[in-house]
């Protein structure tokens, strides 16, 4: 049996990646780090693959957080290089998927938890979800980018409640204030996001991968993303997918898009 702690599967164009390391709440130490970014790498490259699906396994947790116990003992400049690697390696590179990136929440979604959840394009959540950024409880802030996508997803203000209470935020909570998309039951949660994955994958490739690369311009430092949209907007004139969109609705059919 293999002991790797993310468990891969892939159905019709659809990876499932699950984080696998039930008796510490699927918590996010180094190895599990360093084997969700070689599997979203690796994902990137794979042309049978079009969306991305993450989640944890058991009933419990999505991902608990960063592992404490790993980090509990750590320095000024350890702290710093945990949260650069971890940015650098895996959130920033989810976020920058060319193949959108779900997140399929299924339990208790904090700290790094919630943090790989808001590093996705979508979330859905399970009725029995909790999240939060409980980091100043431990004397900490958040490290894998989430006092800058929180705020991006759910506004300034709710950001603040959530990060300054260290507090927990139910599903319905949850939906209401726009950190996740979707809330469904547990024993739904596969299918709604594979659902949703299956809306994705109706469209173009290519613009799928410049659509979020437009939008993620807009949040990048010195870029104006209005300039970026209009010059990305332009590019898929040149694509084949393009071609063949345009094609197929004028001839009345379902287009059959190259990827390219
Ligand atoms: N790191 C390491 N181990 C963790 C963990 C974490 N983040 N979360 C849970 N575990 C472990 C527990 O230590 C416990 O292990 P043992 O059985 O060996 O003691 C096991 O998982 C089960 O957890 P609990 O017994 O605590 O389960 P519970 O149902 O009583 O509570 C919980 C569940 C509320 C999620 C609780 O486990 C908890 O509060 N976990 C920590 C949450 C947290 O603070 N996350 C933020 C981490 S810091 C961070 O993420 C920094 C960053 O941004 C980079």
């Amino acid at each position: 049996m293999s002991d790797s702690l993310i468990h891969s599967s892939i159905n019709a164009g659809v990876l499932t990646l699950t984080i696998t390391r039930p008796e510490a709440l699927n918590a996010l130490n180094a190895a599990v780090i360093s084997e969700l970014a070689e599997a979203i790498e690796n994902a990137q490259t794979q042309p049978d693959i079009q969306v991305i699906i993450l989640t944890g396994s058991g009933e419990k947790a999505f991902v608990a957080g960063a592992d404490i116990k790993e980090f509990a003992n750590f320095n000024a400049k350890q702290g710093k290089q945990l949260a650069q690697h971890g940015q650098d390696h895996l959130f920033n590179r989810i976020e920058r998927s060319t193949k959108p990136v779900i997140a399929a929440i299924n339990g208790f979604a904090l700290g790094g938890g919630l943090e790989l959840a808001l590093a996705c394009h979508v979330r859905i959540a399970s009725e029995n979800a909790r999240m939060g950024l409980p980091e100043v409880s431990l004397g900490a802030i958040p490290g894998y980018g989430g006092t800058q996508r929180l705020p991006q997803v759910v506004g300034k203000g709710k950001a603040f409640e959530i990060i300054l209470t260290a507090g927990m935020v139910n599903a319905a909570d949850g939906l209401a204030c726009g950190l996740v998309n979707q809330v469904v039951p547990l024993e739904s949660l596969a299918e709604a996001a594979d659902n949703m994955a299956r809306k994705m994958m109706k469209n173009s490739p290519r613009a799928l991968q410049t659509a979020i690369q437009a939008v993620l311009a807009g949040y990048e430092e010195g870029i104006n993303g209005f300039e970026a949209e209009i010059s990305c907007f332009g590019a898929s004139f040149e694509t084949e997918d393009f071609k063949e969109g345009t094609r197929a609705f004028i001839e009345k059919r379902k287009p059959q898009f190259p990827g390219k």
